[in-house]
């Protein structure tokens, strides 16, 4: 059974950028794509240990949206996680959903 908390309202999210919320002690990276759309992983970057792909470059590969981490440029698909240059790693994704103007995200 997912439950749904509210982390922030959706104008509080940059276009094209990462913004990190802190969920039930989770540090979550939630990211603002150019077709509106809004995708939340861990903010934790698997290769490095260090809590930073919120601070990632947007960008897309293959028509997938990424973000690259800062630390050492692994690009991960925003939508399910995918290390796309390690098909071995993968981040843990969360879903999304918004509630009138307010961005929730889903946790088990
Ligand atoms: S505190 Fe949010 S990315 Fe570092």
């Amino acid at each position: 059974m997912t439950r749904w908390l509210v982390v922030c309202d959706y104008d509080d999210l940059p276009p094209e950028r990462g913004t990190c919320a802190l969920v039930e002690g989770d540090q979550i990276a939630l990211f603002r794509t150019h077709d509106g759309r809004v995708h939340a992983l861990s903010n934790r970057d698997p290769f490095s240990g260090a809590y930073v792909l919120a601070r990632g470059i947007v960008g897309s590969r293959r028509g997938l949206p990424t973000v690259a981490s800062p630390m050492y440029k692994q690009v991960f698909d925003l939508t399910t996680g995918h290390c796309l240059d390690d098909p071995a790693v993968r981040v843990p994704t969360f879903g999304v959903r918004l509630s009138g103007s307010r961005v929730e995200v889903g946790r088990p």
